[in-house]
């Protein structure tokens, strides 16, 4: 049997991407591979440090919606998704790409990490997701797709991963949950699960490349993933094709985490 793929698949499609920080970011695979494939993208940036870095990238893109998004200061979330609403009156697919944990506590050890620390990284890498999607979900009139980037630290031990492992292990929960909450609207949520790949998030863990040759040396083809495997791995999940998959974890990673 042949099947023929429309091409653009995704043309029509509206979608979110927040956390590109610059061409390395994963969230930019996300946002590139969309575009190619027909949709229209909403792009969020940091602050006006970041702003210079991802505007001419949103340009790109041929954005129409570009804002800034600092998912702990108050009012930003909101203000994108009233915009959203605005200039769209629908969204088709969500991507949050964005983790952050003080220095001290990522670094420190499990152990030794603050409950203030904690609790900070804990709110921007996972609870955020929580926010958006609840902001999300009415806007997703027709169903949807929303993912939210995690890593096989969430599963297993990694060394150094440290306290971001459990809260990518909340994270991948919370997906589940969601899974499960936004299901009968039509709305499919998996947390997504790149290799190791070089980004500014990435050179905050300690001794990440080692962490990376090992994975490359690890991985049953040879290499990892890039950016863009990830943003069409993503793309595919957002289309008809996957309509009847939600909630399991994504892993984009060469094989990695299949070997002992
Ligand atoms: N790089 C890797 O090896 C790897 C592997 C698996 C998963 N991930 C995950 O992918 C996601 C994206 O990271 P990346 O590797 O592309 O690095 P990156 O540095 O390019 O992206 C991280 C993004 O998080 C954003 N961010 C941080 N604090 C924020 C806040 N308060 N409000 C809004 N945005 C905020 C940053 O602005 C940045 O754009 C993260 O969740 C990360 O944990 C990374």
């Amino acid at each position: 049997m042949t099947t023929s793929v429309p091409r653009p698949v995704l043309k029509d499609a509206r979608a979110l991407v927040a956390g590109i920080a610059n061409e390395h970011s994963i969230a930019w695979g996300c946002a590139a591979a969309f575009r190619e494939l027909g949709a229209d993208l909403a792009i969020t940036y940091l602050d006006e440090k970041a702003k210079p870095h991802v505007e001419p990238l949103a340009r790109r893109l041929e954005a129409p919606i570009f804002l800034p998004l600092d998912v702990s200061k108050p009012g930003e979330l909101e203000a994108v998704f009233e915009r959203i609403g605005s200039e769209w009156g629908r969204l088709d697919i969500l991507v949050h790409s964005i983790a952050w944990a003080p220095k001290d506590d990522l670094q420190g050890g499990l152990l030794n990490c603050s409950a203030e620390g904690f609790a900070k990284a804990m709110d921007i890498s996972c609870h955020s997701f929580i926010r958006m999607a609840r902001l999300a979900a009415p806007l997703m009139t027709g169903g949807g797709a929303m993912f939210a980037m995690s890593y096989h630290g969430a599963r297993k031990v990694v060394a150094n991963y440290n306290v971001m492992g459990p809260i990518k292990a909340a994270l991948e929960a919370a997906c589940r949950y969601l899974a499960w909450e936004l299901g009968p609207k039509k709305i499919r949520v998996h947390p997504i699960s790149p290799g190791p790949l070089k980004t500014r998030a990435a050179s905050g863990l300690k001794d990440f490349d080692l962490l990376l040759n090992a994975a490359v040396g690890r991985a049953p083809i040879g290499e990892l993933a890039d950016i863009m495997d990830v943003g069409f791995a993503c793309a595919y999940l957002a289309t008809p094709f996957a309509r009847r998959m939600t909630g399991q974890t994504l892993y984009i990673d060469g094989g990695v985490n299949i070997m002992g």
